[in-house]
């Protein structure tokens, strides 16, 4: 059996915590500071993909008491979508390259404490365990198939979509 959907998401939280809290750390260099910013929109980009592919519209068609919520979190990802973006083409040494990390360390950290302390428990609440471990399966498998770079034609496609609709 595979693991349920909210577990799956909050350890990708969890990593992607991590990596802000060093790069926040007055130790870390710069060198480090681009290693990380590279490995967090790797696994930024991946996460969207599968809240996006699959757990957004599965949870909008289940939940439908939730779409507000769904609707606020495609936004809220379409901001970070743009930050990382812009971030993925700058270098450490770039002026804006703290400046615009950091400004996505907040957005993102705001997203996740919103899913976590607000969403993933109304998600609970509405679903099943068999449901929620169905929909985890559908959550690793997307994984496989997921953009690990924003410039990958399929994380594109998405940010496009984004805008125009
Ligand atoms: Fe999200
Ligand atoms: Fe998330």
């Amino acid at each position: 059996m595979p693991k349920d959907a909210i577990v799956i998401l909050r350890e990708d939280h969890k990593e992607v915590r991590a990596l802000f809290r060093e790069f926040e750390n007055k130790r870390t260099t710069k060198d480090r500071k681009g290693k990380i910013v590279r490995k967090a929109i790797e696994l930024l980009t991946v996460h969207t993909y599968i809240e996006s592919e699959v757990m957004y519209p599965e949870v909008r068609r289940l939940l439908p008491d939730l779409e507000d919520d769904v609707l606020e979190s495609y936004e809220e990802h379409h901001v970070a979508d743009l930050l990382v973006m812009e971030l993925s083409t700058m270098k450490p040494n770039d002026e804006r390259f703290e400046a615009k990390t950091t400004v996505l360390i907040e957005n993102v950290r705001h997203h996740m404490d919103e899913e976590e302390s607000d969403w993933f428990p109304k998600v609970r609440n509405g679903l099943s365990r068999t449901t929620l471990r169905e929909l985890g399966g559908r959550l690793l498998e997307a994984k496989q198939r997921a953009p690990r770079s924003p410039a990958q034609p399929s994380a594109l496609k998405k940010a496009v979509d984004a805008v125009v609709s």
